[in-house]
């Protein structure tokens, strides 16, 4: 496989961690790598994706760049912190009837980035948020000004190349500590932290079980767009993979009332991980997908003699708005 230009972007590698009490309480050994880490405004996953399609929006001369998201979007605040290291100008088209009056989260962070906004209703981001982006690119261009389009979650053919050479950095990882991690855990929003990691663990032959949750939409669902997302990533990179849309390992059941919505004992739970283990999680991604975990633990569905390795994503921000919640 042929990987694409890079950008160095992220502070890599992250570190790997023993959870050590939630591994005595569940009596399974899980880690945790901080791709929390990856950076302060450029943080989470998103920042190794955007390092794969960066390189493509300069190369096309771009001074703009657009993207998609909910209002809370870490994806977005990701584009508008690399577009201003760049020197480019970011519009970001989010998902939101009223944006709040008081910003808050990665809305302050980007209010403070200075990325430009067109708010949309939830109707409009679910059928029409590509061609209104393109609709943003033609006004845009009108202005002499010239955009490249992200997809939501930078979930593409470049995007996905960030956690394909993730796993290689894992790999690496696992020599230096002398550990196998025999099961790699994530969040699934929009499928390209999954893809990537899927796609180098069966090129690698590997051999680890990838599993994800989604936050959102349906198991089935993120089967055929991860699997359109690793061809389209095999496609970039001139790589062949045969592979089944069944052996992509999503969990469902934990998406709760619904995307970025919270439940009581999810929230209870990240404050419970927060004070046995140090460590912050975020309601809407990995705060969800380390509660699944924790419960399929529970239930005897990972095996007690095998690593479990759990890559924090990111999404500090999105905590912040949900405040009144906790208390
Ligand atoms: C903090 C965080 N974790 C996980 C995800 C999910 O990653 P992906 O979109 O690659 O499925 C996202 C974005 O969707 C995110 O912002």
């Amino acid at each position: 496989m042929k990987i694409p230009p890079r950008l160095r972007l992220a502070n890599l590698p992250t570190r790997i961690d023993r959870m050590q009490r939630l591994s005595a309480e569940l009596g399974v050994p899980v880690y945790l790598k901080r791709d929390d880490e990856t950076g302060s405004e450029l943080t989470g996953n998103k920042v190794r994706k955007l390092e794969f399609v960066l390189p493509d929006a300069l190369a096309q001369g771009c001074d703009t760049l657009i993207t998609c998201g909910g209002i809370q979007s870490n994806h977005a605040r990701a584009v508008t912190a690399a577009a201003v290291r760049l020197g480019l100008a970011s519009v970001l088209v989010l998902k939101t009837n009223t944006p709040p009056p008081c910003p808050d989260g990665n809305y302050l962070m980007n209010k403070l980035l200075g990325a430009e906004f067109r708010f949309i209703s939830e109707q409009d981001y679910a059928g029409r948020r590509d061609e209104i982006m393109d609709d943003v690119k033609k006004e845009l261009a009108t202005q002499g000004r010239k955009a490249y389009i992200i997809p939501e979650g930078a979930s593409n053919g470049l995007g996905c190349f960030g956690y394909y050479q993730c796993l290689h950095e894992i790999a690496a990882q696992e020599k230096e500590m002398g550990a196998t991690f025999h099961t790699i855990v994530v969040p699934v929003g929009s499928g390209g932290t999954y893809g990537g990691l899927y796609a180098a663990n069966k090129m690698l032959n590997a051999g680890k079980r990838i599993v994800g949750f989604n936050v959102c939409s349906t198991a089935g669902e993120f089967r055929e767009r991860i699997a359109g997302e690793v061809r389209e990533m095999l496609q970039t990179g001139g790589g062949q993979l045969a592979f089944a849309n069944s052996d992509i390992d999503i969990v469902d059941g934990y998406v709760g009332l619904g995307y970025a919505i919270s439940r009581e004992e999810e929230l209870d739970f990240i404050a419970k991980i927060a004070r046995t283990d140090g460590v912050i999680f975020d309601p809407v991604y990995t705060g969800k997908a380390l509660y699944g975990l924790y419960h399929e633990i529970k239930k005897g569905c990972f095996d007690a003699g095998k690593n479990i390795l759990f890559i924090h994503t990111g999404g500090f921000p999105g905590l912040l708005p949900k405040r009144a919640e906790f208390m």
